[in-house]
């Protein structure tokens, strides 16, 4: 959808006129309202648009189910089995929509026996058709994981333009560079990215330059089935990938870790199908805490963990949040008092997950004092301060970074930095969802605001927040939906 802006501005360009930059920022707002009712629809979502009435705090108990970032992870490995596998807790997203949709064009069958359970059945594998493929452009960053599974099952992939969240440049070099390691032969060609393997796929020697989620599942799901051993340095480590290594073990490969981020996969002939419960959603989690903290309120969420969240709840106390653990679930409240302005450093996993940091910015937003947020993952993942700087906040972005003495993580280049002063008043305004933890981040914003919000673009919310709605209701949030 970029490329049809991008497009436009070459063809203006050729006619001799200058390229009429405004319209392209709204080609772009354009494409991602398209985008946000796509995804909305794909759940059931008619809405377009959410009117809050803030200041009340939300209260109550909901439940996460199994995490975004894994499900649609545990469906792609569901290619590599030559039974049925049966995944449970699967949210209702629109993320999953997309990937039972590719699934589907690749002739897994995907069926429902039970609420939140998918039945998996690869016994038909067969070539998609380019339409099939193609009607998904733009929708997940998902499909990127079916390159190894394909590739083992018929030789070769043919993998849509991608989408995802809009929060900076997101390239495909570690995938692709890995996929190539293994033997791949890998082209671009109109239709996407074509991957063929016409001499198989074999161990390799892999070392990411970054602890990439996504690079680090591409190798497991391509090297269960390689020939030989693989040795993966530099690897990503969060509880996702560890849950899709259990996977995987169901299924008959043989993986183990080592000390320092190294991963070793011996390829195995054959795999069969799995049963499994996916490990629970804790961005949500961390979603619902910093809304409860936010709100003053006070949110039990069913199904949260503590291990898995055991940094994130280090930064909720340090801010002033409280929790207690229970066995079924994690109670977050806003135990009265001011809150505490603190520093944290974006990172990958044990470190501060970076999706944690847009709600939480809502919340430091009423510390007393000055906070400051440095991103580490992404390169521009900080674009939807703007609104909460209309809707009152004191938030500055630094795009080259700021040096701190206190510093764990060692810069990276395309680093930047939130400094946020408070506390500061919220207020009602109208706003846009840019990405799905931003969007989320509004929702807050607008829930401790006084006075009227709305909030369009909501469907972006569905890719990661199940029935988010629903919860808002059972968190006793005041709002109507439009559209
Ligand atoms: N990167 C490259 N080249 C690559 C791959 C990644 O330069 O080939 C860079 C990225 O540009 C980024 C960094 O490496 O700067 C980390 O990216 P990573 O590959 O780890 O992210 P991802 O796999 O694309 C997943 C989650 C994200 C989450 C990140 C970090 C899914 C579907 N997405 O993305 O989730 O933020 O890991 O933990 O699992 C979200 O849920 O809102 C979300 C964006």
């Amino acid at each position: 959808m970029i490329r049809a802006s991008r497009a436009r501005t070459l063809s203006i360009r050729r006619s001799g006129l200058r390229p009429d930059y405004t319209r392209r920022v709204d080609l772009v707002s354009v494409n991602l309202a398209k985008d946000a009712r796509k995804a909305g629809a794909r759940v059931g979502l008619k809405s377009d648009a959410i009117v809050v009435e803030g200041g009340k705090p939300l209260t109550g108990r909901i439940e996460v189910r199994g995490a975004k970032n894994l499900a649609t992870k545990a469906m792609v490995a569901a290619l590599l089995g030559d039974t049925p596998s049966l995944l449970q807790g699967v949210p209702e997203i629109s993320d999953v929509d997309v990937v039972t949709r590719m699934l589907d064009a690749y002739g897994v069958a995907v069926t429902s026996p039970a609420e939140g359970e998918l039945l998996l059945d690869p016994s038909n594998v067969l070539k998609a058709h380019f339409a099939q493929i193609d009607a998904l452009a733009g929708s997940s960053r998902i499909p990127i994981l079916f390159c190894g599974p394909l590739l083992h099952r018929l030789g070769e992939a043919l993998i849509p333009d991608l989408g995802g969240c809009r929060i900076g440049d997101r390239p495909i070099d570690f995938h692709m560079d890995a996929l190539r390691a293994f033997g791949a032969i890998v082209d671009k060609s109109y239709e996407g990215i074509r991957i063929t393997a016409p001499n198989g796929l074999h161990g390799a020697n892999i070392e990411l330059p970054f602890p990439s989620v996504g690079a680090t599942e591409q190798v497991l799901l391509t090297a269960v089935r390689a020939q030989g051993v693989t040795e993966l340095k530099n690897a990503a480590i969060e509880p996702e990938i560890m849950d899709l290594i259990a996977i995987l073990q169901k299924m008959g490969a043989i993986i183990w870790t080592e000390a320092n981020r190294t991963i070793f996969i011996e390829g195995v002939d054959s795999l069969s199908g799995y049963t499994h419960r996916a490990i629970f959603d804790r961005n949500e989690a961390a979603s619902w805490a910093a809304a409860a903290l936010a709100t003053h309120g006070d949110i039990y969420v069913g199904g949260a963990k503590q291990l898995e969240l055991m940094t994130f709840l280090n930064v909720f106390r340090k801010v002033g949040g409280a929790f207690d653990v229970h066995e079924d679930g994690i109670r977050f409240y806003h135990p009265g008092g001011q809150l505490h302005p603190v520093q944290v450093e974006t990172d990958v996993h044990p470190g501060f997950m970076t999706d944690w940091q847009q709600p939480l910015i809502v919340a430091l937003t009423q510390a007393d004092g000055v906070s400051i947020v440095h991103e580490t993952v992404y390169e521009n993942r900080f674009g939807f301060t703007d609104a909460l700087v209309d809707m009152g906040a004191d938030i500055v972005v630094h795009k080259d970074g700021l040096e701190s003495i206190s510093r764990r993580v060692p810069r990276r280049k395309l680093e930047q930095a939130a400094v946020i002063t408070g506390p500061t008043p919220l207020h009602g305004a109208d706003v846009r969802v840019p990405d799905l933890r931003g969007g989320f981040s509004y929702l807050i914003a607008a829930l401790s605001a006084s006075g009227t919000s709305r909030i369009t673009n909501l469907g972006i919310i569905s890719r990661g927040y199940e029935r988010f709605v629903e919860k808002l209701e059972a968190l006793g949030a005041d709002f109507r939906l439009e559209g």
